[in-house]
């Protein structure tokens, strides 16, 4: 089968006209496959109960026609301005309790029953004419969950997630314990005073703020359990997607939202100079979220994207790197948002497949090329990539650590993350991402960015990783509380002081300094009056407390930091860490040279090797040396 290559395509906005036009540019570009209908509810039931559906039965033969399959979505992430003013109170409610308008995209509020009833209707509706299109090949349900609207605190809101609550603690003492609401005489005695978190005087209870967004996130699920279960009664073997953003994407549970799909999906959006860094991250993630399995690019951009303060164009080449990388990293589908640049509209400065400018143009010449190329990497497709490393990343950590109570504002989780998925990089080294409760067992290192929250069963799942031979590497602020954010007892990091051999009393923030480490580093943001407890202490800062350690526990190894360190250090500390874990970058590459390898169990396996630097090189491994030039991909077949 080929790979896929493709994007979103919005018929809706361009006259009759163009999309013949349309259609012999796919053929010329290679595309094979579009996500049709995302933004199409307005067009298709103008008004409540009214539907137009020949418009779209002309789009899907004549897509069908020219051998282009389809993603077909149902359109209920943009409901119609009839929706709005019909059903006010089914808008979403802001945490000010403004409620939103019409206007834009994701007008309503996720806990609303009349909205779902209005979601269910469409779905059912285009569910029913299209099923049995032979064009229609996987279901793109809703778009982005969450991206907008993820939080609400309508009174519906407020009901269900009472609702929710009992559910989870059963009854109040249930609840009062978890909040810890014996803090500040915040104590419920009723579940009509519990509300979801509005405006306070002052510091919100923690425990509170955090479950709200755990339900928002659940509430969002349900939504997609829902369309799901609808188009399941109607086509019960054809897959089930949505969209997920695990690039930046802060307010659902991708984890929670992966089991409920067939096939995962991914939107990626370069942000700053290290944007192609994040995306090897984004990519991994998305992998990981499948267990492994190939996966779908469902969007990513030709060239600039619109929302960001400045939307640099791409650089030459610059699609084609991206691109691959994704392919590399285990999709089996590219896809773009979107195929025709908009000419009005919110994203009318989003780059597309047919620039504005037309087709004498660097996008559309890369297009093709990838087209082209992609076409030519039939063979790829099915074949997996292999990670000996994980970093851990959860979102519900995240969560807890946006709390505005805690030791230092400078300590961001994200940044965390970022700068040890860097170091990965840098190193080469193919890395999945885990859940701090998933199974390590396949892994050999392990790294651990900030996990403040960490359950009694993630410690457990660490220090049964490491006993059994495992190496860790874990940075600052990690198994600090539990999951109802509250403080491990007995020295810092209580959940896995014993695991790394260290014991804190006290934290010390650095405030706009620097500490000086004894191997000539540098740390910043954090910093600890850490004690070995057991540990070989491999740096120190100039007073002698320890920087950097390393415990041999079962098995196994766990390195430790305590503060974040500068990039060298970093690198050095993962180098030893790696070293100890026996594992090895996919290929010898320079850094700015992205090297991934995907292979198929019967042997046949690609190195993909992408070169982000503006100087020619090389790539080795143990049989081959690849010439790369400056700016280019070489997707080198490794087998006979
Ligand atoms: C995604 C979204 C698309 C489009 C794109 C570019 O978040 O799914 O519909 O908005 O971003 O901004």
């Amino acid at each position: 089968m080929a790979i896929v290559y493709g994007g979103d395509y919005n018929p809706e906005q361009w006259p009759r006209e163009v999309w013949a036009e349309d259609m012999r540019l796919m053929r010329e570009a290679g595309v094979n496959r579009v996500s049709l209908g995302i933004f199409s509810w307005a067009k298709l039931e103008p008004e409540e109960g009214r539907f137009e559906f020949d418009w779209f039965d002309e789009v899907i033969d004549l897509l069908a026609a020219n051998g282009v399959e389809i993603c077909l979505a149902t359109p209920t992430a943009s409901p119609p301005p009839w929706f709005a003013a019909t059903y006010p109170e089914a808008l979403p409610v802001d945490a000010e309790g403004r409620r939103l308008t019409h206007g834009s995209r994701q007008g309503f509020d996720p806990s609303s029953d009349v909205y779902k009833t209005a979601a269910l209707r469409i779905t059912e509706q285009v569910g029913r004419r299209y099923h049995g299109h032979p064009a229609v090949k996987l279901w793109h349900i809703h778009n982005e969950y969450g991206c907008h609207n993820a939080r609400s605190h309508s009174p519906a809101a407020t009901a269900k997630f009472r609702l929710w609550l009992r559910e989870r603690y059963g009854d109040l003492d249930g609840l009062n314990e978890a909040w810890g609401t014996a803090f500040w005489s915040q104590a419920y005695s009723s579940w009509d005073q519990v509300y979801t978190p509005l405006p306070t005087p002052t510091i919100p209870n923690p425990g509170h703020v955090l479950d709200f967004k755990r339900f928002s996130s659940w509430q969002l699920l349900q939504l997609y359990k829902a369309e799901a279960e609808l188009l399941r009664s109607i086509d019960p073997d054809k897959p089930m997607t949505t969209n997920f953003m695990t690039g930046n994407h802060p307010d659902i549970d991708l984890w929670e939202f992966a089991e409920a799909v067939d096939v995962v999906s991914n939107d990626h959006y370069l942000e700053g100079p290290a944007g192609h860094v994040n995306l090897g991250f984004a990519a991994d993630y998305t992998r990981s979220l499948g267990g492994g399995a190939p996966w779908i690019l469902m969007e990513h951009s030709t060239s600039a994207v619109n929302w960001q303060g400045r939307n640099r164009a791409k650089a030459p080449r610059e699609l084609l790197r991206n691109s691959f990388a994704h392919l590399a990293r285990g999709a089996d589908a590219v896809m773009f948002f979107q195929w025709r640049a908009s000419r009005q509209g919110a994203e009318k400065w989003h780059s597309g497949m047919v620039p504005h400018v037309g087709t004498d143009s660097k996008i559309w010449r890369e297009v093709r090329e990838l087209g082209a190329r992609l076409g030519e990497l039939d063979e790829i497709e099915g074949s997996r990539v292999h990670a000996d490393a994980a970093i851990l990343w959860d979102y519900q950590n995240l969560w807890a650590q946006e709390h505005e109570a805690k030791p230092t504002a400078d300590l961001d989780v994200k940044a965390v993350r970022e700068s040890c998925y860097a170091a990965l990089w840098r190193a080469g080294i193919t890395t999945d991402v885990a859940h701090p409760e998933g199974d390590l067992s396949g892994y050999r290192l392990v790294v651990v960015p900030a996990v403040y929250l960490m359950s009694e069963a993630a410690a457990r799942n660490l220090k049964h990783f490491v006993a059994s031979g495992g190496t860790v590497l874990v940075t600052p602020y990690s198994g600090i509380a539990d999951e109802t954010d509250t403080v491990y007892l007995g020295g810092y990091p209580g959940a896995i002081s014993d695991l790394v051999g260290v014991r804190t009393e006290e934290f010390y923030p650095l405030i706009g300094e620097t500490v000086a480490l004894a191997s000539g580093g540098t740390g910043s943001v954090w910093s600890e009056a850490a004690e070995a407890k057991g540990a070989e202490v491999r740096d120190t800062y100039l007073d002698g407390t320890p920087a950097w350690t390393v415990n041999r526990f079962g098995e196994g190894t766990a390195h430790y930091l305590t503060t974040f360190v500068d990039d060298d250090t970093l690198d050095r500390v993962l180098a030893a860490a790696a070293s100890d874990a026996r594992v090895e970058p996919a290929a010898d590459a320079p850094v700015g040279v992205e090297v991934v390898r995907r292979s198929h169990d019967d042997g046949r396996s690609w190195l993909f090797c992408i070169n982000h630097t503006e100087a020619d090189t090389q790539v080795k491994t143990d049989t081959a040396t690849v010439d790369v030039p400056a700016g280019e991909v070489v997707v080198h077949a490794e087998h006979a």
